[in-house]
């Protein structure tokens, strides 16, 4: 096999390597089937154990919530961005969303285009480079749910402690953290996720709910987009992405052998420690983007001292094998997003490069 690259991609992203093994040894023939699993009907007895496999061992991973569901929703978390307010926000309601960044404002977009949307916070003024104070935070009077956005990927920000919402439903896209440090879930009515960064590959979006927020649907919404639908049908209303949802129950036993959520916040938290502080210890040749208590042990956003720099260090970088650490188009600069899966070796051969490609500039 070819050297496997240091993989910083934003997502899809790094999955681990046991995983892809495990996947590749039983591709062809699954549990002595004679057939892929993405060859077999989604209503036969081996996919549905999978299925129900994935989603126990979600909700063990999160201590088993009483009175959570999981769903496998296809769409992207930008379908979920259409369905929360679809589902939620009834006549004289709106959404209250905390403005944290790019996604978040996509998501409140989607909601003022359905129901009606109001902004509870923002770090706008900061170009988004904080997350609000949790002071700060006010849902309106007349809102359906508190939305807010754990981990903006693009900034490179993310939420150190969640808001109180009272009795509001708190409502969160943890796309790019859900399940990398340990959280308290009945702080949330409804938390949702693309998989392709933490969980597994595209095509599913992962959706875990409180129950009763989600028992019955507004009528006026097309089936496909009303959460009763799919939890009245165990998510098998339709073809599900078998492939995907096979794949993430992978990826969540090697987040069991990991030691779950602990084990994982551990090793997490000691990755990003490693980059922020190479970082930090540069002497300004490297720059934090995010202001320090907002920073994602995710995304690590940075910037050098001028574009053209910047230039140099991701082709250089390329060259030695280290793959997606140009910023988002929409931002510039350079991020390194090290995922659950982004192995302590590669973030140490970074941090080394880091230091070299210093040395030669200076
Ligand atoms: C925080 C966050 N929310 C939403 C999305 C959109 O996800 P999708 O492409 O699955 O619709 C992304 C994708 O990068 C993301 O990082």
């Amino acid at each position: 096999m070819s050297k496997r690259a240091y993989n910083f991609n934003a997502g899809p992203a790094a999955l681990p390597l046991t995983v892809l093994e495990r996947a590749q040894a039983e591709f062809v023939d699954f549990r002595e089937s004679g057939m892929s699993i993405m060859e077999m009907s989604h209503r036969g007895a081996i996919y549905e154990s999978v299925h129900n496999e994935a989603q126990e061992r979600l909700l063990s991973l999160l201590g088993n919530p009483q009175g959570y569901k999981v769903l496998f929703i296809q769409g992207g978390a930008s379908t979920q961005f259409a369905m929360i307010p679809m589902n939620f926000v009834s006549e004289g309601q709106v959404g209250s969303y905390v403005m944290t960044g790019s996604w978040a404002e996509k998501a409140f977009k989607e909601a003022k285009l359905v129901g009606g949307a109001h902004a509870a916070a923002s770090s706008e003024d900061k170009k988004f480079l904080a997350i609000p104070e949790l002071s700060s935070i006010k849902a309106a009077d007349n809102a359906a749910y508190l939305h807010i956005t754990s981990n903006e990927t693009i900034e490179g920000t993310q939420y150190a402690e969640y808001p109180d919402s009272g009795s509001i439903p708190l409502i969160a896209d943890m796309s790019s953290d859900i399940l990398s440090r340990s959280f308290d879930v009945n702080q949330f009515g409804l938390i949702y996720a693309g998989a392709q960064k933490n969980l597994g590959p595209s095509g599913v979006t992962v959706v875990i709910v409180k129950e009763e927020l989600i028992a019955k649907s507004p009528s006026n919404i097309p089936t496909i987009l009303r959460y009763d639908t799919h939890l009245k049908n165990n998510s098998l209303y339709n073809t599900p992405p078998s492939f995907s949802v096979y794949m993430v129950n992978e990826v969540l036993k090697w987040i069991e052998e990991q030691g779950g959520l602990a084990g994982i916040e551990a090793k997490n938290r000691d990755k990003a420690a490693l980059l922020y502080n190479h970082i930090d210890g540069s002497g300004g040749f490297y720059r934090g983007v995010a202001e320090a208590g907002s920073r994602s042990i995710m995304n690590v956003t940075f910037r050098m001292q001028s574009e053209e720099l910047e230039k140099q260090f991701v082709k250089a970088a390329e060259q030695e094998g280290f793959v997606g650490l140009k910023g988002h188009r929409s931002v510039g600069g350079l991020r390194a997003s090290i995922y659950n899966a982004v192995p302590h070796e590669s973030i140490k051969a970074l941090s080394d490069f880091m230091k070299h490609f210093q040395q030669t500039q200076g």
